[in-house]
């Protein structure tokens, strides 16, 4: 008799070991996620006019770090993390914060000449933002204005180098002021537009002087004249080169495009970026530096302006010198830089 009740008692224990294992898990799991989400929701200031919106952006939240916690199990150069794009669709995000306008065919440069062909002294390394030249992270927000940012990081680096001074400037006034075929505020542009009418209006504004807000603004004729820095012009280093591209590098901040738009872009979080991309133009940044990485791999330093929280800082390492001409995510196919 005793005997029986024991043995019921532990068939009663498997069956709710079973049960539990079945269901509280799940529930658990839930519960624990929902938790990660509010205080990534804290982390990014992130708040949602209804609730509605809140749930179903947290199955779009489940979703990427359930894809970022599966590409950090693997063997690669670098990780992913769950940044402040982690309640967007990836359709979302390139929809909002990439902005380098795409076409078919690239325009001829004004000009043909590469004033560092012949460079011959490049060295195996370099940091921009060791000598000084490079501003604080910058943030566009949801506004496609990468191609402003590219070409003030550009310009700043290369008055840093001529005259020793380092002056935040002004993407605002890129974004209202430069308006072409191709480029238009936050609805994208191009960085040779944007150098073409610095030189045009005999100068650019500091960011101080002419504030980024984010959205498209009317050009203001008084800011944008309180000219603070100049160039005299702009050449395009020579396409799908990455030899040149170093020459380039080596002795100023570089404009480039690439495709930043894919779903790894979105989330890189640190190590050196190898893909996957693709190597159509979406995007637009600078490149501040180049070198090799502890593992061998060989890489360029970029500096974006989707604040500090994405990559390392506000920075990544994208790899260098791969098989293709184009370079890794087209990087190589149309890099420009500021003459002055
Ligand atoms: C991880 O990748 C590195 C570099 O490619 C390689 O040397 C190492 O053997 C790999 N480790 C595993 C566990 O696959
Ligand atoms: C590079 O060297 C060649 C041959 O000496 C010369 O013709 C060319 O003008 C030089 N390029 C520049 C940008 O100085």
């Amino acid at each position: 008799m005793a005997f029986a009740l024991k043995e019921k008692f532990l068939i009663a224990m498997v069956i709710l070991l079973g049960t539990l294992a079945s269901a509280m898990p799940r529930r658990l799991d839930e519960t624990v996620l929902f938790e990660k989400y509010q205080q990534w929701m804290t982390r990014h200031g992130r708040t949602y006019e209804k609730k509605e919106e809140e749930n179903w952006r947290f199955e779009i939240f489940k979703d990427n770090l359930e894809f970022v916690e599966k590409f950090n199990m693997g063997n690669q150069t670098y990780k992913l993390s769950i940044n402040q794009f982690a309640d967007l669709t990836n359709e979302e995000f390139r929809a909002s914060y990439a902005g380098y306008k795409i076409l078919t065919r690239r325009v001829p440069p004004k000009s043909k000449r590469f004033k560092y062909e012949n460079q011959t002294d490049v060295p195996a390394s370099m940091d921009w933002r060791k000598k000084g030249a490079v501003t604080h992270i910058k943030d566009q927000g949801s506004c496609k204005s990468c191609w402003a940012f590219s070409t003030i990081t550009a310009v700043e680096g290369i008055a840093k180098i001529k005259t020793g001074q380092l002056i935040s400037l002004s993407a605002q006034q890129l974004v209202d002021c430069v308006k072409t075929k191709d480029t238009d505020g936050c609805s994208g542009g191009w960085m040779d537009d944007a150098f073409a009418y610095i030189v045009k209006n005999q100068g650019l504004a500091s960011e101080t002087k002419y504030p980024y807000t984010s959205n498209d603004g009317t050009c203001s004729p008084r800011k944008a004249a309180i000219r603070i820095v100049k160039i005299k012009g702009y050449e395009d280093v020579p396409p799908k080169n990455e030899e040149a591209l170093r020459k380039a590098a080596s002795q100023q901040p570089v404009s480039v495009s690439l495709n930043g738009g894919g779903r790894n872009f979105q989330f890189y979080s640190e190590g050196v970026f190898t893909g996957h991309c693709g190597t159509s133009l979406d995007h637009a940044v600078t490149i501040v530096g180049y070198g090799t990485s502890e593992d061998g791999v060989k890489y360029w330093l970029i500096k974006n302006s989707w604040g500090k929280s994405w990559g390392e800082s506000g920075y990544m390492r994208i790899q260098r010198d791969i098989h293709s001409s184009k370079g890794l995510c087209g990087i190589a196919r149309e890099p420009s830089y500021p003459v002055a």
